[in-house]
C-alpha cells in the first residue's frame, strides 16, 4: 500500500467513526426526547411547540388541573379513566360523550336528581381528543369568525375538554343546543344553582370574561370536587381566583 492510500483510508475510517458517532448521539437524543413528551395526561411538564410554558398545579387534588388560555395540554394527553355517562344527547357522537370515572358518576347523579325535579339536563360533549377540538376549532374560524371563536372555542391544546372533567350540557327546553338563552331555562337555573353539590362549577360565569377569557357559558361546567366547587360557588370565584392564578 502506497503512503497516499493510507492516508486515504484513515480518513475514510475516521470519516466513518465520525458519523456513527453523531448517529448515535443523535438516535440517544431522540429516546430521552420522546421518553419525556406526553407519556400520561397529567404530564404536562414539557413545553408545547411555539406555546404558552405548561405547568402541572403541584400538590393540588388532580381535579384542580388549571387548563386555559395560559395553560395547556400535549397532543397526545389522553385521560385513561374515561367512561361514558349515561345522561346523554343521541343526536351527538356517543365517542364524545365521556367523563373521567369520578366526574361522570357525578354527573350521572346531577342529572339523576334533576330528573326526580321534572328537568332534563344531558351532555352533548364532555371528553374532547385534541383532534376534536382542532376539527371544531378550525369550524368555527371559517363560519364564525376570529372574534367568536376568541370568545367561545379553546385552540387544540388549550381546551378543558382534553382533560376529562369538562362537560357542555343541554336541556330539550333549549333544543339540546349550546347557546345563551339555556341559563334562563329550568335546567340551567336549576343546574347554576346546584351543579356545586356534585363537584362542577360553572366554568365561565357571566361578567368574569377578563378573567377566564371566555364569554358567559352556562352550559360548561367542569369537575373540580365537591369540597373546591362548593368554595368557588360560595365565594362567587372563578377557577383562575381560587387557583391564585389572578395577580
Ligand atoms: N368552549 C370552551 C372554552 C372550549 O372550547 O373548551
Ligand atoms: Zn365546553
Amino acid at each position: 500500500m502506497t503512503r497516499k492510500t493510507k492516508i486515504q483510508e484513515s480518513f475514510t475510517t475516521f470519516f466513518v467513526l465520525l458519523f456513527l458517532v453523531i448517529a448515535m448521539f443523535c438516535f440517544l437524543m431522540n429516546l430521552v426526547k420522546n421518553s419525556e413528551v406526553g407519556e400520561s395526561y397529567l404530564d404536562v411538564t414539557a413545553q408545547l411547540p411555539g406555546k404558552h410554558e405548561i405547568e402541572v398545579m403541584q400538590g393540588k387534588s388532580e381535579y384542580l388541573i388549571l387548563i386555559n388560555k395560559t395553560y395547556g395540554l400535549h397532543e397526545t394527553d389522553e385521560p385513561e379513566d374515561l367512561v361514558m355517562v349515561s345522561f346523554r344527547a343521541d343526536n351527538r357522537p356517543a365517542q364524545y360523550q365521556k367523563l373521567r370515572a369520578e366526574a361522570a358518576a357525578a354527573f350521572d347523579r346531577l342529572a339523576q336528581e334533576a330528573k326526580g325535579q321534572g328537568l332534563t339536563i344531558v351532555v352533548t360533549t364532555a371528553y374532547r381528543p385534541y383532534s376534536y377540538q382542532k376539527q371544531l376549532n378550525d369550524t368555527y374560524l371559517k363560519s364564525n369568525g376570529q372574534l367568536w371563536t376568541e370568545n367561545y372555542s379553546a385552540e387544540p391544546g388549550h381546551s378543558e375538554h382534553q382533560t376529562g372533567l369538562a362537560a357542555d350540557v343541554s336541556s330539550p327546553s333549549a333544543g339540546y343546543e349550546l347557546k345563551p338563552a339555556f341559563a334562563d331555562t329550568a335546567e340551567g337555573k336549576w343546574l347554576a344553582d346546584n351543579a356545586h353539590r356534585f363537584g362542577f362549577i360553572i366554568r365561565y360565569p357571566e361578567g368574569r370574561e377578563a378573567i377566564t377569557g371566555y364569554k358567559y357559558e352556562p352550559w360548561h361546567i367542569r369537575y373540580v370536587g365537591a369540597g373546591p366547587a362548593a368554595e368557588i360557588y360560595n365565594g362567587n370565584l372563578t377557577l383562575e381566583e381560587y387557583l391564585g392564578e389572578v395577580k
